[in-house]
């Protein structure tokens, strides 16, 4: 036998009490709109670092002698690493002179810049540490080869960006440097400068046979 039957189940819910329907109605909703919620923190998340960082404006990276201050290695060609903006600020002729096998020392390289001199002929270069293949962040300098060397994917680029192996489909993209008014340099992270096209060889004419390397 079974007992008399319920309130709910003869009537329907009474007046401000929930159905079972729309109660499972509201679950469904609140675990959607918190999803939503949890996917747009995630892409904020993505997107801050950047914001936050300063790519989009003009970025002051001080003097020559404030770089080898924090980062002594700059005049011996070790590219200085301006992580707020993801960026290699290169010493050009610094680099240059340690990847032909000198002992370079150029605490000022300068301050020659411009679309139209040659990139080997610029002070400075800033590079952007996306990789332009899939966009992995691009470790320092391989001290075996002294190229930058892509983790992800193995694309090779030498000190000035060049691309010399790998997926990648061009060389290393960039920004443009001038000096500002208190004589520091000055990046200009509006623009981004695409990469050269993949055969450009300005020095370091080696190939990935030539020597070890950091990545495969
Ligand atoms: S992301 Fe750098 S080689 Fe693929």
């Amino acid at each position: 036998m079974t007992g008399p039957a319920s309130y709910g189940e003869v009537h329907g819910p009474r007046v401000g009490e929930m159905s079972r329907r729309s109660f499972m109605r509201r679950i469904v909703g609140a675990g959607v709109g918190l999803l939503s919620l949890q996917f747009l923190a995630g892409s904020l998340a993505f997107l801050w670092p950047n914001i936050r960082g300063g790519l989009g404006g003009q970025i002051s990276i001080g003097t020559a002698a404030d770089i080898i201050t924090q980062f002594p290695e700059w005049a011996a060609g070790t590219p200085y690493i301006y992580n707020p903006a993801r960026l290699f600020i290169v010493n050009v002729p610094a680099a240059k002179a340690l990847v032909e096998g000198q002992t370079p020392d150029v605490p000022d390289p300068g301050t020659t810049f411009g679309e139209d001199v040659p990139l080997a002929d610029r002070s400075v270069l800033a590079l952007y540490r996306k990789c332009p293949h899939l966009g992995c962040q691009i470790p320092q300098l391989c001290e075996q080869s002294e190229w930058f060397e892509c983790l992800c994917h193995g694309s090779k680029y030498t000190v000035l960006g060049e691309k010399r192996d790998g997926p990648a489909p061009r060389g290393m993209d960039s920004f443009a440097v001038s000096v500002g008014e208190d004589g520091g340099y000055v990046i200009d992270t509006s623009e981004v400068i695409s990469g050269p096209p993949v055969g450009t060889a300005t020095f370091d004419t080696r190939g990935p046979g030539d020597m070890p390397h950091c990545s495969g």
